[in-house]
């Protein structure tokens, strides 16, 4: 009935493309009577002319439909929370448990780490045991018991992601926000969510580098995910520098473990703070985000936050109290006086791989207990030999590489930068 040459020509002459027309191509790329070749041919139409918002939310729940979704049990409220990735990143491992103390579940199918940007999933592998491979049974089951899950996609949820997402990655075409959007809500939706919230992070250390980009990536994010019936909202936050001081595996998990405990750097707590807030607003828990706000600065610093991490953690398998000390350090220093102008996420990120903290090829093994902890932000008054990052290196680390890249990160001069805000309201 359909004939793929015909889609993808539509697609390249600026023709919408029927909801049928994209289900019949991503059913039938899934089940691989679609070859790569012609699918790449689309994924590069897509790239170059855009899609409506339809196409976009038609796009999405034709992935989702190529797998299995969770399945809603109990009266409980699900939420998610997406994040575009960043430099010491730790919101889910905080946010997961907060939100399951007050009854409100996250089943978090979260990811590993890609290019320069840590992956949830590797933190956790910090910890001896900790399991990332749950069945739908065994993530239902966690669910009721605890209320949290954090754990990897199984090879049902969303198997045409998985094809297209490395084909993808091959044909130039991930910098697309249709192509990103349909991939992102196929996996956050087939989690049978109630509400969604994004992180979408702009900044030298993020997928999207500008604001203006990052917000026409959470537009497209909000609208679809609306389309889909999931409460959808969105902060733009700050990557202008690493969230925390934290960058790296075993140290971010620390970090996390201060956070649910009540203490934590700010920056980590306020942006977690408030991404749960507005799901509590969303769920109908609460009315306001300063209700929602109080409710959950209680849960942290009564410690019920981190009791709930404990019991996820052991629920599936981790162990905790084996969590591994640091490696080595030396400390990075000031070559002259001045003020912090900016730090290059990118470039710290790269630091980060070279000591073996991230990977660079697909299925590269982590060193879980190197990375940095940054000892200054943006804005500060620093002088000759004053410590800027102290750097967990280990005996395989590439030192004078990482230190390279540390050097050429920041970037001291005279003026006061303008400070840019730790999040934004989409609208
Ligand atoms: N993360 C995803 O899951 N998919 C994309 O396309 C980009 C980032």
């Amino acid at each position: 009935m359909f004939n793929p040459v015909t889609i993808i020509e539509h697609k390249r002459d600026g023709l919408c493309l029927s909801k049928d027309e994209i289900r019949f191509f991503i059913s039938e790329y899934a089940r691989d009577a679609i070859p790569n070749y012609q699918m790449s041919a689309l994924a590069m139409a897509i790239y170059l002319k855009g899609m409506s918002a339809e196409e976009i939310a038609d796009l999405t729940s034709a992935m989702i439909d190529t797998g299995e979704r969770l399945q809603q049990v109990g009266n409980s409220p699900r939420v998610d929370k997406h994040s575009t990735g960043g430099l010491g990143d730790k919101v889910s491992l905080i946010l997961a448990p907060l939100l399951a103390v007050l009854d409100v579940h996250v089943p978090m199918i979260s990811g590993r780490g890609l290019g320069i940007t840590g992956g949830t999933l590797d933190k956790l592998e910090a910890i001896p045991g900790y399991r990332t491979n749950l069945s739908e049974s065994e993530i239902e089951k966690q669910l009721a018991e605890i209320g949290c899950v954090i754990t990897g996609a199984s090879e049902r949820i969303v198997p045409a992601d998985k094809r297209l997402y490395a084909l993808r990655d091959v044909t130039a075409t991930v910098p697309s926000i249709p192509l990103i959007t349909a991939s992102i809500l196929s996996k956050k939706t087939a989690e049978s969510l109630t509400a969604l919230v994004l992180d979408v992070k702009f900044g030298s250390g993020a997928f999207m580098q500008t604001e203006a980009d990052a917000r026409a990536l959470a537009a497209s994010l909000v609208c679809t995910g609306k389309h889909l019936g999931v409460k959808t909202s969105a902060l733009l936050t700050d990557m202008t520098q690493p969230l925390g001081k934290m960058v790296g595996n075993a140290n971010e998990v620390m970090e996390s473990i201060e956070t649910l405990r009540g203490k934590g750097p700010s920056d980590v707590r306020e942006l977690t703070l408030e991404l749960c807030a507005k799901l509590l607003v969303d769920v109908g828990r609460c009315g306001t985000i300063h209700e929602a706000r109080t409710l959950l600065v209680d849960k942290l610093d009564s410690g019920a936050a981190y009791e709930r991490f404990e019991a996820m953690v052991n629920a599936q398998g981790g162990r905790l109290e084996q969590l591994p000390p640091l490696a080595p350090s030396f400390d990075f220093c000031a070559t002259h006086d001045g003020i912090i102008q900016s730090m290059n996420g990118q470039r710290l990120g790269y630091a980060v791989i070279a000591l073996g903290g991230g990977r660079k090829v697909v299925g590269q093994a982590i060193d879980f207990v190197v990375g940095l902890e940054m000892l200054c932000r943006v804005g500060d008054s620093v002088t000759s030999g004053q410590p800027l990052v102290r750097v967990y290196y280990s005996a395989t680390s590439e030192r004078a590489a990482a230190e390279e890249w540390i050097s050429q990160a920041f970037q001291i001069g005279h003026e006061s930068p303008k400070p840019v805000p730790l999040f934004q309201e989409l609208n």
